[in-house]
């Protein structure tokens, strides 16, 4: 399968990333490692997960995600086939990134993981109360050490990551080599803009979360009935079930209807196709779920299609 790049990193992903929040939370072990075996199978080979995945579940403390890669990669003993991309700064217990909580976090991460390195480590969300150059610092002694291949960012402003860049080049420290904002057909504004600009510039990779608008874009939730008993139910009412939701919903059933494939399906390959981003994470339950995800990286979408997304999910 195709590979792209991650920046300037020299490590290349397939158009697909696994997004890992589910493991353990909405998948349990034996499925996620189902999934993660399905993904590598379908020739996919990056996985994304945090730190504190999944802390936000009641009874759960954080790093059950890292855990359960961790198993199936000991099991499977496939550490050299996929790339683990893990999080640090947003996990209570382990906030922020100063240097200190760097080095501990890198420490808990690698051993959940059962590895002795992560192939993209992100600054989850940026700090405002570390100095950059004590971030970048801390990255480029992980670096060095050889338990850090390269490292990103995620849910920066442009103007953040622009500084965090100058530092790195000013200082000879390694540089946020990817992006990671929230970006969809629904979600559009966090990318298109000044984002784009700056990424295509400095050859900055962008792997945007929420795909599938936590699933509202398969088509499933159209009514508060769907919505009943499901996990994901709070989000998507508060987010998407609105008129531009549905709005969105229309464009990819027509588009469903023009090109044979799911609203999943279009939903991820639309996002593949844009160009400014290098590939989508998103996150699946099940293995037919993932199945059908992974048929998006096969999609190609007609203009005319491509078009109409576009006019449905701009505000
Ligand atoms: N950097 C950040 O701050 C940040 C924030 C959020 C997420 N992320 C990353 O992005 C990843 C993706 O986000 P996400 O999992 O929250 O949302 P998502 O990928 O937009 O939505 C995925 C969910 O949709 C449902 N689904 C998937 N395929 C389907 C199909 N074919 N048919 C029907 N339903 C389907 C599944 O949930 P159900 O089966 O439960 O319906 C699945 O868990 C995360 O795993 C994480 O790695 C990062």
């Amino acid at each position: 399968m195709q590979r792209r790049p991650l920046g300037r990193s020299g490590l290349s992903t397939a158009p697909l990333i696994f997004g890992g929040n589910v493991f353990g939370w909405t998948a349990d072990e034996a499925t996620s490692h189902r999934l993660l075996d399905a993904f590598v199978d379908g020739g996919f080979n990056a996985v994304d997960t945090a730190d504190v995945y999944s802390a936000w579940v009641p009874g759960h403390q954080g790093g059950e995600s890292e855990s359960v890669i961790g198993r199936w990669l000991k099991a499977r003993g496939w550490r050299d086939d996929v790339l683990i991309l893990t999080k640090v700064a947003m996990w209570p217990k382990q906030p922020g990134l100063s240097a200190g909580n760097i080095e501990a976090a890198v420490e808990g991460s690698l051993t959940r993981l059962q590895t002795d390195h992560i192939d993209l480590y992100q600054s989850h969300q940026d700090d405002a109360a570390t100095p950059i150059d004590e971030t970048l610092e801390a990255f480029g002694r992980l670096v060095k050490a050889g338990k850090v291949r390269a490292i990103g960012a995620s849910n920066f402003t442009p103007a953040r990551l622009s500084d965090s860049l100058a530092v790195s080049a000013a200082k000879g420290l390694p540089r946020y080599e990817t992006i990671q904002p929230k970006f969809n057909l629904y979600d559009r504004d966090q990318v298109e803009g000044e984002l784009a600009t700056l990424t295509q510039a400095e050859g900055v990779g962008v792997i945007p979360f929420y795909g599938l608008a936590a699933g509202f874009l398969t088509g499933k939730y159209r009514t508060d009935a769907d919505l009943e008993g499901r996990a994901r139910a709070p989000t998507i009412k508060r987010d998407y079930m609105n008129d531009k939701g549905v709005r969105v919903l229309a464009a990819l059933d027509k588009a469903a209807q023009a090109t044979g494939a799911t609203p999943a399906q279009i939903a991820l390959a639309w996002i593949m196709a844009h160009p400014a981003v290098t590939a989508p994470i998103a996150s699946a339950t099940s293995v037919a779920q993932l199945q059908d995800l992974m048929g998006a990286a096969r999609l190609s979408l007609p203009a005319e299609v491509m078009a109409d997304l576009n006019a449905a999910g701009r505000d």
